[in-house]
C-alpha cells in the first residue's frame, strides 16, 4: 500500500493507474477505522481495480463546541488496517493540502442539508459537501462508497455529485452492527458501560418501526410514534428524531409505499449517535433494502 500526504503525489500515483486503464474505487474516512470502514474495501474491489482511501479529520464538518479536538486519531494502526484490508492508496493530507491559505469555495445542498441532522449541527453537511467535492476531484474515482449509517449524508452527497456532474457512481454500504444491533461508529468509544447499554435503543427503535410497518402500518406517524416509545423507554436516552422520510430526498410522506427510511439521532450521556432503517414498501408486502 501506498501513503500520500499530497496532492501532487496522489494525481500522479492516479494517473498511471488510470493510464494502464484500471478501474479507481474510493471510501472516504475520518479515520479511527473500525470493521464499518473496512466492509467498504472488499465491495469496492469487487467492482474496480484499485482501492483508494482518505483519511482526514475535515474541520470544516465540525460546528462549535463538537468534537474535532478529541476525535479519535490514530493514523498509523489505520494505516495497517487499511493495508490488511486491501487498500492501494492511503491518502491522508493535511489541513492545509485542502483548505490552502485564501481557500473559500464552499459546497451547499440548503434543503437537504437544512433538516433532520442540519437542526442540531446547521453547518455540518456544508462542510461535508465541500470536502467530499474536493477528495472527488483529486481522486476522480470510477466508484465511491459512503456508509449508509450517515443516511442524510449519503443523500446529500448523491445530490451533490448529481449536481455539480460528478463522474462516476456512489453506492451505499450496509450498515455494520455489534452482536446487540448498535451500529459501528467512531464515537462509540466516547460511551461509558452505562451508556453503551442504553445505546442499543437506537437499533431497536429502527427494528419496532419496521416490525409496525411489515405487519401492515402504513401511517408515517404512527411508525413515529412506536419508534418514539421504544426509545423513551430508555432513560439515559434523550431523542433528536425518530422519523419516517421517503428515501431520495428525505421528505415526509403522507402514506408509506416505495423507499422509505427510518430515521433515529439521540443523545446517549454526552454523545450523539444515529441510525436507519431503509425498506422498499411495495403491494406485494415490506422487505429491508439498502439506501
Ligand atoms: O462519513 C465520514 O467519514 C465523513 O463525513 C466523510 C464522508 C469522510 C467526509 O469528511
Amino acid at each position: 500500500m501506498e501513503r500520500v500526504e499530497e496532492a501532487s503525489d496522489l494525481r500522479r500515483i492516479l494517473a498511471s493507474v488510470r493510464a494502464d486503464g484500471r478501474r479507481i474505487g474510493f471510501v472516504p474516512t475520518l479515520g479511527a477505522l473500525h470493521e464499518g470502514h473496512l466492509a467498504h474495501v472488499p465491495i469496492l474491489a469487487a467492482h474496480t481495480d484499485y482501492v483508494v482511501m482518505s483519511i482526514f479529520v475535515n474541520p470544516l464538518q465540525f460546528g462549535p463546541g463538537e468534537d474535532f479536538e478529541r476525535y479519535p486519531r490514530s493514523l498509523d494502526r489505520d494505516a495497517e488496517l487499511a493495508q490488511k484490508a486491501g487498500v492501494g492508496l492511503l491518502f491522508h493530507p493535511q489541513v492545509a493540502t485542502l483548505y490552502p491559505a485564501g481557500a473559500e469555495t464552499l459546497v451547499e445542498v440548503p434543503e437537504l442539508s437544512a433538516q433532520l441532522e442540519g437542526v442540531v449541527r446547521p453547518t455540518h453537511f456544508r462542510g461535508v459537501a465541500t470536502v467530499v467535492a474536493k477528495l472527488l476531484n483529486l481522486v476522480r474515482p470510477d466508484l465511491t462508497s459512503f456508509g449508509q449509517k450517515d443516511l442524510q449524508q449519503l443523500v446529500v452527497v448523491r445530490r451533490m455529485a448529481l449536481d455539480l456532474h460528478f463522474e462516476g457512481e456512489i453506492v451505499a454500504v450496509p450498515t455494520v452492527r455489534e452482536p446487540d444491533g448498535l451500529a459501528l461508529s467512531s464515537r462509540n468509544t466516547y460511551l461509558d458501560a452505562h451508556d453503551r447499554k442504553a445505546a442499543v435503543a437506537l437499533y431497536r427503535a429502527c427494528r419496532a418501526g419496521f416490525e409496525a410497518v411489515v405487519a401492515g402500518e402504513r401511517v408515517p406517524s404512527r411508525v413515529e410514534e412506536i419508534m418514539a416509545a421504544v426509545l423513551g423507554a430508555f432513560p439515559r436516552i434523550r431523542p433528536d428524531y425518530a422519523v419516517v422520510r421517503r428515501l431520495h430526498d428525505l421528505k415526509p410522506m403522507e402514506r408509506l409505499v416505495g423507499r422509505v427510511a427510518l430515521m433515529v439521532a439521540a443523545r446517549v450521556g454526552s454523545t450523539r449517535l444515529l441510525d436507519n432503517l431503509v425498506m422498499e414498501v411495495g403491494p406485494d408486502g415490506v422487505r429491508e433494502t439498502l439506501a
